[in-house]
């Protein structure tokens, strides 16, 4: 039995995207169990942008779940924005998970936003002004909180949710001096402390498309500009090991990615 999860993030919707997206999404309940959104749903973040969310994505015929971006909390409205998109019947998660009954099985999915820090040896530290120290317990508490999510869930099959990159696998292509404000070794240790499956993040719209954590765990960046679709597949089943985690294009007829 196969699970099959639709992922996209970065849509960056506003009144001047708004539908563009709809058509490959209307095909959803034949293709996919669900569709995960990895973040930045919005241009600034208002509850204007987040009502072209809801128009998007709401109703779609499969569970929609979502993480908010850094997009998303420009203008400090995310407690609207996270309304707007509930109502619309989108879940929203931020240190939070769920478990969903799918024909192939029970899939367990927790999220975070995550935030910026780095990765090994090239990472801020909790050292000195009470300002990097903020920004470094920032990023401890957030991957902390994907770690509880991830070991509080019940399921056959464990997907990790994020809109920072928890490897830096999956920001080639963006210049090397951003990858700290891009993601943090520290996502990549909560899920490797977990039994995940897949690791699914947006973020870094000029990075490549896969990854593996330290841990082996398999990690796609789906940022709409890298995936260059509505959204890519992946199956997730017992009859398939890690290496078959392979997601298809979406637009006509399915293709391997290569
Ligand atoms: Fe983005
Ligand atoms: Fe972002």
């Amino acid at each position: 039995m196969v699970i099959r999860i639709a992922a996209v993030g970065d849509v960056h919707l506003d009144d001047d995207v708004v539908g563009r997206f709809r058509p490959a999404l209307e095909e959803l309940p034949d293709r996919a169990d669900v569709l995960l959104l990895a973040g930045d749903l919005t241009r600034h973040g208002t509850e204007a942008e987040a009502r072209c969310v809801a128009r998007e994505f709401g109703g779609l015929g499969v569970p929609v779940i979502a993480v908010l971006g850094n997009h998303d909390h420009q203008c400090d409205q995310v407690p609207q924005v996270t309304g707007v998109l509930e109502e619309a019947g989108i879940t929203v998660l931020e240190g939070t998970g769920v478990v969903l009954d799918c024909a192939g099985g029970r899939l367990g999915v927790a999220g975070v936003k995550g935030f910026g820090g780095g990765f090994a040896g090239r990472c801020a530290s909790d050292f000195g002004e009470p300002e990097m120290k903020a920004f470094v317990r920032t990023t401890t508490e957030s991957a902390e909180r994907l770690s509880a999510a991830l070991r509080s869930l019940d399921c056959d099959m464990l997907v990790a949710l994020t809109h920072y990159s928890p490897v830096p696998d999956t920001l080639a292509g963006e210049p090397l001096e951003i990858y700290p404000f891009l993601g943090c070794y520290q996502l990549g240790q909560a899920i490797d402390d977990a039994p995940t499956t897949l690791a699914l993040h947006g973020h870094a719209h000029q990075g490549s498309e896969r990854g593996v954590t330290p841990g082996g765990v398999r990690v796609r960046n789906v940022a709409h500009p890298v995936i260059k679709q509505a959204y890519s597949i992946f199956y997730l089943g017992d009859g398939l090991d890690q290496a078959d985690v392979s997601p298809v294009g979406t637009s006509g007829t399915a293709q391997p990615w290569s």
